[in-house]
């Protein structure tokens, strides 16, 4: 029976492994360890890899002739190993153990959510009915993030003797966790050195190939009590063995009838950018040697888990519950506190494998809204992230021919784009030319996440400080490439990609990009009307360190404002067009590819694998003309259509939503997210239907082989906020909480608990149409709640229970909305 907060496997399958893996990942935000089996080392069904945040390496490689070159996020040494074998009496000693040996029996891991722990018992059993029974507990401390540790607990049966124990650092390590990138460079670690220190701690360090950063990883094997019978105090001890790469200790502890065997295995990692250290050496035999016994580390870490799931409570009954709680663990585990103290961005694929080489792109804006309502300070690390490398956007615009600033589609350590030239199409074995780079709407995303940081923490000192800065320069990003087309009396902006990655040209085109993409027109306009008021808001000193810092003309917001309720959207046939021709591109015979593929979702590598181009079809990869219903409400999206000249009524909208509802092959996990969130808001049963594909992405991994590679964290972000704020409706602006509830039959009963304007814990549920808001004791001056036109002031300590207002309101409705 599996409870709510746990996620098991029983038996061992290798073909679910790295899948297994990968869910069962362990982190705390400065790194994380796939959930390998400590007894494996890479290779066929295993993939055991460690991460740490932000940590990025390049290297040259040459794929049909030319040089490419990629910034990887580093597997480093691994400190997972630990290999046994019994030692019978009287007896030659047995083979190495792992789950991948004939004598395995039984085998069964749970990852205890609540706790933090990967738990494993695996029994083996050889011909002569030796039984050997081991379990292990692993964790990666939430609490003091350098420490991780390993406690391995056995018993015999049958048989009496000794278990021989090898403990292991292993430099020797590469990336390559992604047979796609298979003929690409991947060592990037170098300079290795191991040690033994007297009181048997050993080291290993090495650094990375170009980017230069050490790391230094130390680990102390013990015996110790454990539970179960008698445990044996102390062992025997051989002297730890070096090899210029690899480092190992061996144990030989006596078991019996009456004695168990307990190792316990602690590692302290380092690296050359942690503050405060000397070196990442000394820091690491020191921690290691300081650390306190397991028992204790298992109680810190403990603690340090429930201070995070009290800050980020979510109670979903069911099966929904129990993934959600999943969802939330590895998100915690890839942005956690201590990320805040990081220069990290949101890696797309967490810190669980090597897929899109641990890049940034604009999942953050399915991340962050989340993360502001329980940890604004990891936010706005994240943001900070994206604030330093605005230089290096205004370089990339510059060079572009553009002002303002261009962030990178794909970013990794130092701002500059990321995005591959070439990529490889495994069904037809082809590398073609990679154009989403030209997804510039990632600009937007960036704005769009600081103003609602903003507006989710009142934290005014940041928007007018870096949060203008990035609107000032993505604005002016956005009006340096609007051009204004007099026949239209529109604006436009052309060659761009649009979140929807299949389409990258026009058929047959010689030049890249589509144009007047109306997701990307509708955010710049956004971003564009954002930025002007923002500007004219500032505390005039402030406005003044800006103008000297960005170099902006204030005249230049006159333009902005023109832009920003003249840049063009393109529709066709009563429903917004996903850009300027689309209406005119061919019907894709979705029925037949269904028929004749089955799983369609990569229609892109399908169609080129049969000499055809996607871009000739009304097909998208994911949303994109919907990602507005995702990120404004129905009242925003109205007043922002208001703005620029166009009446978005309930009837194109539902007509824009039916239409790519059946043209979109849902080739990105972000996709049924969305679709969930803006069917949810249009009450359309079919809602579910996504939802339940968004919460299943992963644990079924639903796109066929790529969670194995890691994770998708903004879909599992996402799911999270679908209940935080696409069922509540809730929008945090004008110093109040906005609810607008649409809960699904299937989710009608919910509590979440958030953190709103500088005060925590406040408590928001939902059931039998009921809405409890729940606000603790405190300093803060009252809550105020809008829920149907209705203002209630919730004052500090209380609680109360409103009905949720009855049929569709008219809040609900585009086109009455407030100017956006
Ligand atoms: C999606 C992008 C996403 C990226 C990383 C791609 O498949 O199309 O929207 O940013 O994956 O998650």
């Amino acid at each position: 029976m599996t409870g709510a907060w746990e996620w098991s496997y029983e038996g061992y399958e290798p073909d679910e492994e790295r899948l297994r893996e990968a869910l069962c990942t362990l982190g705390n935000g400065y790194f994380a360890t796939r959930g390998a089996a400590s007894e494996t080392s890479t290779g066929g069904p295993h993939y055991p890899g460690t991460y740490m945040a932000g940590c990025y390496d390049r290297l040259i490689s040459t794929v049909q002739g030319r040089k490419v070159e990629n910034a990887d996020l580093v597997n480093l040494p691994n400190w997972l190993p630990l290999r046994y074998r019994i030692r019978p009496v009287g007896a030659d000693p047995g083979p190495w153990l792992s789950p991948d040996h004939e004598h395995l029996k039984e085998h069964r891991q749970t990852l205890d959510l609540r706790r933090g722990t990967l738990n494993r018992r695996t029994v083996y059993e050889d011909g002569a009915g030796r039984r050997l029974d081991v379990e292990q507990c692993s964790l990666v401390h939430m609490g003091t993030p350098h420490l991780a540790a390993l406690r391995t607990a056995f018993t015999a049966d049958g048989w009496t003797g000794s278990i021989e124990v090898e403990a292991a650092i292993d430099g020797d390590i590469r990336n390559t966790g992604v047979p796609r990138y298979r003929d690409l460079s991947n060592r990037h670690l170098t300079a290795w050195s191991t040690g033994t220190e007297q009181d048997g701690v050993v080291w290993l360090r090495c650094r990375t190939v170009e980017s230069d950063i050490g790391f230094a990883l130390a680990s102390r094997v013990a015996t110790s009590g454990g539970p179960g019978r008698s445990p044996e105090g102390s062992g025997r001890h051989s002297r730890p063995r070096q090899t210029p790469r690899q480092v190992f200790q061996t144990l030989v502890l006596p078991v019996d009838a009456e004695r168990d065997a307990v190792v316990d295995k602690t590692v302290a990692l380092y690296t050359s950018r942690d503050r405060a250290i000397g070196s990442p050496l000394r820091a690491a035999v020191a921690g290691v040697r300081t650390a306190p016994d397991f028992a204790e580390l298992l109680a810190s870490h403990c603690r340090a888990w429930a201070g995070l799931w009290d800050r980020a409570r979510i109670e979903v009954p069911g099966e929904a519950g129990r993934i959600l709680r999943l969802h939330l663990f590895h998100v915690l585990q890839t942005l956690s506190p201590h990320t805040a103290e990081l220069d990290v961005g949101v890696p797309a694929r967490g810190l669980h494998g090597e897929a899109y080489r641990g890049h940034v792109f604009w999942d953050e804006l399915f991340v962050l809204r989340f993360l502001s309502l329980h940890f604004p300070e990891v936010s706005r690390g994240l943001l900070d992230y994206r604030y330093r490398r605005l230089p290096a956007a205004c370089r990339a615009a510059q060079q572009a021919g553009r002002a303002g600033a261009m962030f990178p589609w794909q970013s990794a350590d130092d701002g500059r784009e990321e995005t591959q030239e070439l990529h490889l199409n495994p069904r037809s074995g082809r590398w073609l030319p990679d154009r989403s780079r030209l997804q510039h709407h990632v600009g937007s995303a960036v704005a769009y996440n600081v103003w609602q940081y903003c507006q989710a923490t009142a934290d005014t000192d940041y928007l007018h400080s870096k949060g203008a800065e990035m609107l000032l320069q993505i604005a002016r990003f956005w009006a340096s490439g609007a051009d204004w087309d007099a026949s239209l009396a529109r604006y436009r902006i052309r060659g761009v990609v649009g979140p929807d990655e299949y389409h990258d040209a026009y058929p047959g085109a010689g030049s890249a990009g589509i144009d007047d993409n109306a997701y990307t027109n509708v955010t710049a306009a956004w971003v564009l009307a954002r930025a002007t008021e923002l500007y004219r808001d500032l505390p005039e000193p402030r406005r003044r360190t800006l103008l000297e810092r960005s170099g902006l003309d204030p005249a230049e917001l006159e333009r902005w404002e023109d832009i920003s309720r003249r840049l063009y959207v393109p529709y066709h046939r009563g429903v917004i067009s996903q850009f300027a021709g689309y209406g005119e591109l061919d019907e894709l015979d979705w029925a037949a590819y269904r028929k004749r593929y089955g799983d369609i979702r990569r229609l892109d590598r399908i169609l080129e694998a049969e000499g055809d181009t996607v871009n000739r079809y009304q097909a998208s990869k994911q949303a994109d003309v919907l990602m507005l219903g995702y990120l404004f409400s129905p009242g925003e999206l109205g007043g922002l259509f208001q703005r620029l000249g166009h009446v978005l009524d309930d009837e194109t909208w539902r007509a824009t939503v039916d239409h790519y509802l059946a043209r979109t092959s849902h080739g990105s996990t972000l996709s049924s997210l969305v679709h969930a969130w803006v069917l949810a808001r249009v009450h359309r049963e079919e809602a579910w239907t996504y939802c339940e594909e968004a919460l299943t992405g992963d644990v079924v991994d639903i796109q066929g082989g790529t969670t194995a590679e890691g994770i998708h964290l903004g879909a599992m972000a996402g799911t999270l906020d679908f209940v935080q704020r696409g069922m509540t409706g809730l929008e945090t602006r004008d110093d109040a909480l906005w609810l607008s509830p649409a809960p699904l039959p299937q989710l009608s009963k919910f509590g979440v608990r958030i953190r709103f304007r500088g005060l925590g814990d406040v408590d928001l549920g939902i059931r039998a149409r009921r809405l409890r808001i729940a606000v603790p004791h405190s300093h803060h001056p009252a809550v105020r709640l809008v829920l149907g036109g209705h203002t209630h002031v919730i004052a500090p300590g209380t609680e109360r229970w409103l009905d949720l207002p009855t049929g569709r309101r008219s809040d609900r409705r585009h086109g009455k909305g407030r100017q956006g």
